[in-house]
């Protein structure tokens, strides 16, 4: 089939005219509940752009770990529906037009480099933008600077101050076309998807205006942290909060090596905790952070190490993390290894008290607000235990800032620290 067979043969939703029309903009962005027909489309739309002119187009996802996870399969499915298997040759990692069309797959998190080697890209599609997080949006952005170039954002929406809703939808940018659609707009709106839909509709309306209406919730379902962290809004504690050179800052981790790690910066100003700083990376040596952490100019008290970090290592040549972070001269506690729900406990009693930088822990709020209880498979009920995500870590560093405070007489015995006594009780 040639390309006028294909364009003849594509069809999209009327909503999906954004998609063309204007003919340039650099944003076009749509958002809305499952099932709209948003990854067909633009799928469609750019293998029918990229077989009339050759472009450079980059498909990104905040995570990726293997080709699998990107939209390459939706593409090439695609290509044989449209008939332009003829046009595209499809390899294992790219796909490629007999005009030297090009397409790329990349996952933002923890892949800065690599991000920023893409060049003279004409198009940038991030799909489930949803997760996508402000420092990814912040490296992608000024990396598709050819001119002319398109930004294209598809995605679910889910908490209202998640970086990628404020940025294209409750602050949309100059020159940026937003349409919003839904199950109602796609006229090929699968059997399965609306038994699914309906079904939920009857369990829980919240949930279902979320996933199927594309309406923004307050909070996650089962949000472990949903009351703390809507005080924490409303009383204004997400602010700016800067270093004070004053005192000294403590750095608490949760380790991790493909599971990310993560580490709060933590100073205590009287009766307040201040949290200046969040980072999280994976697949990094502690030396990593450590040389990361100089480069912001604090003055360290303790680092604040999971049980885990006394475990001897083999990639540290049998050494544990712990001896590692003493050898480079850091004062080092390890925090106590208790049940989850009582360190959730602890975080809990913390949080009044906390103040968070909104620029600087950006990431590691987003963290609190996504952290939730996991659903049992049988009963549909929360579990206990929190879900394991990729929002987790920053998380898991927040309880054991909890039991830094709350558990001094533990602390007591292990070392010579101890807290301000306005902490004791
Ligand atoms: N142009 C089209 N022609 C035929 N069927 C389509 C078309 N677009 C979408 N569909 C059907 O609608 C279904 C949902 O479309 P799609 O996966 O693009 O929705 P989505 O908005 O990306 O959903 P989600 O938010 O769940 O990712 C597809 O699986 C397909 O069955
Ligand atoms: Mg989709």
């Amino acid at each position: 089939m040639n390309l006028a067979q294909a364009i003849a043969k594509a069809e999209f939703p009327e909503k999906l005219s954004c998609l063309f029309d204007p003919p340039r903009s650099r944003y076009r962005v749509l958002f809305g509940g499952r099932g709209g027909a948003k990854s067909w489309g633009v799928a469609r739309a750019l293998l029918i752009l990229a077989a009339r002119d050759q472009l450079r187009i980059l498909c990104a996802r905040e995570y990726q770990t293997s080709i699998k996870d990107s939209v390459h399969k939706l593409l090439s499915d695609q290509i044989a529906d449209l008939g332009l298997d003829g046009f595209y040759e499809i390899t294992q990692a790219s796909i490629k037009g007999k005009n030297g069309s090009e397409f790329f797959f990349v996952g933002l998190k923890n892949n800065i480099s690599n991000v920023k080697s893409f060049e003279g890209i004409d198009v940038c599609w991030v799909e489930e933008a949803q997760t996508v997080s402000k420092s990814s949006w912040n490296v992608l952005i000024p990396t598709i600077r050819k001119e002319h170039s398109e930004i294209w954002v598809t995605f679910n929406p889910e908490l209202e101050t998640d970086d990628t809703f404020q940025r294209f939808v409750a602050h949309p940018p100059k020159d940026c076309v937003i349409e919003k659609i839904d199950w109602s707009d796609n006229p090929w709106f699968p059997e399965t998807l609306r038994l699914e839909k309906d079904a939920l509709k009857e369990r829980d309306i919240e949930a279902y205006n979320t996933v199927w209406e594309g309406v923004c919730r307050q909070t996650v379902d089962g949000a472990v942290f949903a009351r703390e962290m809507q005080a924490a809004d409303l009383e204004g504690r997400i602010m700016k909060v800067p270093y004070d050179p004053a005192k000294p800052v403590h750095a608490v981790f949760d380790l991790g090596w493909a599971d990310a790690t993560a580490i709060w910066f933590v100073q205590f100003i009287g009766m307040e905790i201040h949290l200046i700083r969040y980072i999280e990376d994976n697949q990094r040596t502690i030396s990593h952070y450590l040389s990361v952490m100089q480069t912001y100019g604090y003055v360290y008290d303790t680092l604040w190490l999971p049980h885990d970090a006394q475990n001897k290592t083999l990639a540290a040549n049998g050494r544990s993390i712990e001896e590692i972070v003493r050898a480079a001269g850091y004062k080092v506690q390890i925090t106590s290894k208790v049940p989850v729900s009582d360190s959730i406990n602890a975080a809990r009693t913390i949080f009044p008290k906390c103040y968070f930088d909104r620029e600087e822990c950006a990431e590691g709020l987003q963290c609190l607000r996504h952290y939730r209880y996991d659903v049992d498979p049988d009963t549909k009920m929360f579990s206990k235990s929190p879900l394991h995500d990729n929002y987790s870590h920053g998380a898991d560093a927040f309880r054991y800032i909890g039991l830094v405070v709350n558990e001094p007489r533990k602390v007591k015995k292990q070392t010579t620290y101890q807290l301000p006594a306005s902490w004791m009780g």
